[in-house]
């Protein structure tokens, strides 16, 4: 894609703290900070527009609750149309890492991501909020 330059007038404090951020996030350059702030915007207003959108759903969960893994599989295949693939990782002897990709209607994958993150035992959940296009 082809790469524009154009002049940004911004207050002086304002500067600082983008630079700040470009600091602590470790940004190459400002022109990368501003890049990702402008796409999460646009992100955000992908989801709250309730468009295509895709993502990730995290779940960190024991896997000696025999009735949230039942749950967790009933569920995905309710809903197994939003689903790109599934990866399941042994943390140690109790714990496993799901990570589920997710693609299309903002609204559904916020859904699913509700419900499998309220299953009674998951001890963390996450949906990472990304986009399609
Ligand atoms: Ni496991």
């Amino acid at each position: 894609m082809k790469v524009k330059r154009f002049g940004v007038s911004i207050e002086e404090n304002l500067l600082i703290k983008l630079d700040a951020l470009v600091k602590k996030q470790k940004f190459p350059n400002r022109s990368q900070a501003i890049r990702f702030l402008i796409q999460e915007k646009l992100v955000e207003e992908e989801w709250d527009k309730d468009r295509e959108v895709a993502g990730a759903i995290v779940l960190v969960y024991d896997h000696h609750k025999r009735e949230l893994q039942k749950k967790s599989t009933t569920l995905q295949h309710d809903y197994f149309d939003l689903i790109l693939s599934v990866q399941h990782v042994h943390l140690d002897h109790n714990n496993c890492l799901e990570t589920i990709a997710v693609k299309g209607k903002a609204r559904k994958l916020k859904e699913l991501a509700d419900k499998l993150i309220a299953i009674k035992g998951i001890k963390h959940g996450e949906l990472v909020m990304s986009t399609a296009s």
